[in-house]
């Protein structure tokens, strides 16, 4: 299977509101493993469908140390949460950024496998966090819309003055997800 094309800011597509899922069928196993795969060879987190231009409610992601505990979401939902935690992100779309903003501390999420079987569970840390960052693709947000244009061209600038070498090196300490 071939990796996947991740699309990135501020190409249109990433803002565009996905479809729930109704079909469980072998193209979206497929999908689904071919966006794990790409995940992994990325070395991100998570992974929306949307990302890879499928306009779709289906996330995956592996928030593991070891990289092998993958999981897929289906029609993802935060059906209710707790608290505030301060969240740094980066994400495969929007190459070289990363910044701090505010999430919720806990949620509890409500999906479907890809089998089609209801799932619901609690998650908090970086499970709660990535769910809500990919969540977010799926309604066509990013995770740079959470801070001032003010504050994302202040980062722009310093990583335009940053050479090569030192953003590969900040890229290899990011959590894309
Ligand atoms: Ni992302």
């Amino acid at each position: 299977m071939e990796k996947l094309k991740i699309l990135e800011f501020p190409d249109k597509r990433l803002r565009r509101l996905s479809e729930a899922v109704t079909v469980f069928d072998q193209n979206l196993k497929t999908l689904s493993t071919g966006m794990l795969m790409t995940m992994y060879e990325e070395r991100g987190v998570g992974l929306a469908a949307p990302q890879v231009n499928q306009p779709i409610r289906l996330i995956v992601m592996d928030i593991s140390e070891n990289r092998d505990q993958p999981m897929v979401f289906v029609n993802p939902v935060v059906s209710s949460y707790a608290g505030r935690v301060e969240s740094n992100e980066g994400c495969l779309s929007v190459p070289d950024i990363k910044t701090d903003i505010k999430r919720h501390e806990s949620i509890k999420l409500d999906a479907q496998d890809i089998e089609g079987n209801a799932i619901s569970l609690e998650a908090d840390g970086l499970f709660s966090i990535c769910v809500q960052h990919e969540i977010d693709h799926l309604d066509g947000k990013l995770f740079i819309d959470y801070i001032s244009d003010i504050k994302l061209q202040r980062i722009r600038k310093k990583i335009a003055k940053q050479n090569k070498a030192e953003r590969i090196e900040r890229q290899k300490n990011t959590r894309l997800i």
